[in-house]
């Protein structure tokens, strides 16, 4: 589209361009004459479907180093919270109710452990530091004999504020609960090594990682005790666990993209690092500036930033034509602080006035430069209203 020209987009974190190898891919199982057919007809055109997801699985086990037979296919990560968080505590609530998460957890996250809240699960929140990692401590203090699950992101979505989950996996593992972790934005930018990390369940979805929307995945460790009850019921298809016919396309494009992740990932970091320093150098000097996070402990794709003196909302509109994000994306259309930002401990003012830039494969330095010139122009503007803080 001729508008899409004219865009700046630093959004990455939000969601991704599908990579042309991947659409390809995927249009091979859509169209007449390729294999569209239901994986779960037992003729050969449906096996032929099945074949194709077999591969597909195979890509994005490799990615993970387990065993294919440990992945569900789910519609994303949101599904795949849920279907772990409200699967493990039912699957395991005679064994005791207590479980553990933490307060800058995605929506997708907090809201099923609200939902078993209400259902009478004690559900205990833990605080991050203010720079946005949790202390093992405050951890180990929350374990009880009773808690039967804790679920720690990886890389959070907003702050991109990356958790040691080998750590926090291994103390669970002592204490004998189930360590879930919300992978969505680390899975294909972060090596992850399913074999031996202390990890029982793992969500992570496709469009975060040049994959197609709608589809994800949930890991399921094979080990004793390691169990979701499932939520929705049918046709039988993976093993009860989430059953519906299998869509053949999504899942050979999410397996497409892992093959692509896997063989890029070292590459892509370094982009990324290079394009996060080039704007923070671009922007640091301005009076009031802050990062939301600590940049030593944040994945190199996302920069967030907060701005003394400037209203957030006017900020953004003051940003066109470049797509960044306030707060989660999920979270942008509400007027209320990002609540991540006010667990890290930033006041409501702080908070209101953070931008989340996050890079990609397709950005450019000269999308940096543009981004640069963009964001000081609207400080210097706003501020030209309240004349005492210009940038
Ligand atoms: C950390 C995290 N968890 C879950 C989700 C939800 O993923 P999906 O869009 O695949 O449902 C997102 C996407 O914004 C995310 O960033």
């Amino acid at each position: 589209m001729t508008e899409q020209a004219n865009l700046i987009y630093l959004d990455y974190a939000a969601s991704t361009p599908v990579d042309p190898w991947v659409a390809e891919a995927m249009t091979a199982l859509m169209t007449a004459d390729g294999n569209y057919a239901n994986p779960s007809s037992t003729h050969i055109a449906g096996r032929r479907s099945v074949e194709f997801i077999r591969h597909a699985t195979g890509q994005l086990a490799a990615l993970l180093n387990t065993d294919p037979g440990c992945l569900i296919w789910t519609s994303g990560a949101t599904e795949s919270d849920n279907l772990a968080i409200l699967g493990a505590a039912h699957y395991r609530q005679v064994r005791g109710q207590h479980l553990i998460t933490m307060r800058t957890e995605h929506k997708a996250v907090t809201d099923p452990f609200n939902t078993l809240q209400k259902q009478g699960f004690e559900v205990t929140w833990l605080d991050p530091e203010t720079d946005g990692l949790l202390d093992i401590a405050k951890l180990a203090a929350a374990l009880r004999d009773d808690t039967q699950l804790v679920s720690i992101m990886h890389i959070n979505n907003e702050t991109g504020v990356t958790q040691d989950i080998e750590q926090l996996g291994r103390l669970c593992h002592e204490r004998g609960c189930l360590f879930h972790v919300d992978a969505a934005q680390s899975v294909g930018k972060l090596p992850i090594d399913l074999a031996t990390l202390p990890v029982d369940l793992m969500s992570m979805t496709a469009h975060k990682v040049y994959g197609p929307k709608g589809i994800g995945a949930l890991y399921i460790a094979d080990r004793p005790g390691v169990h979701v009850d499932p939520l929705l019921f049918g046709g039988g298809q993976q093993r009860n666990l989430r059953p519906g016919t299998l869509p053949a396309q999504q899942i050979v494009g999410f397996g497409a993209a892992a093959a692509i992740a896997q063989s890029r990932m070292i590459d892509d970091r370094k982009h990324l690092g290079a394009m996060r320093d080039r704007l923070w150098s671009g922007i640091r000097d301005i009076p009031g500036i802050s990062t939301n996070g600590a940049m030593e402990c944040a994945f190199a794709g996302i920069l967030n930033v907060s701005i003394e003196d400037v209203e957030g909302e006017s900020l953004m509109l003051a940003l066109e034509p470049l797509c960044v994000a306030t707060g989660s994306a999920c979270n942008s259309k509400s007027q209320e602080p990002s609540y991540v930002l006010r667990a890290l401990g930033r006041s409501d003012e702080l908070a209101q006035s953070a931008i989340r830039f996050s890079f990609g494969r397709p950005t450019r330095s000269q999308d940096i430069d543009v981004a640069i010139e963009l964001y000081r122009n609207a400080i210097s503007k706003l501020r030209g209203m309240a004349p005492e803080r210009a940038a």
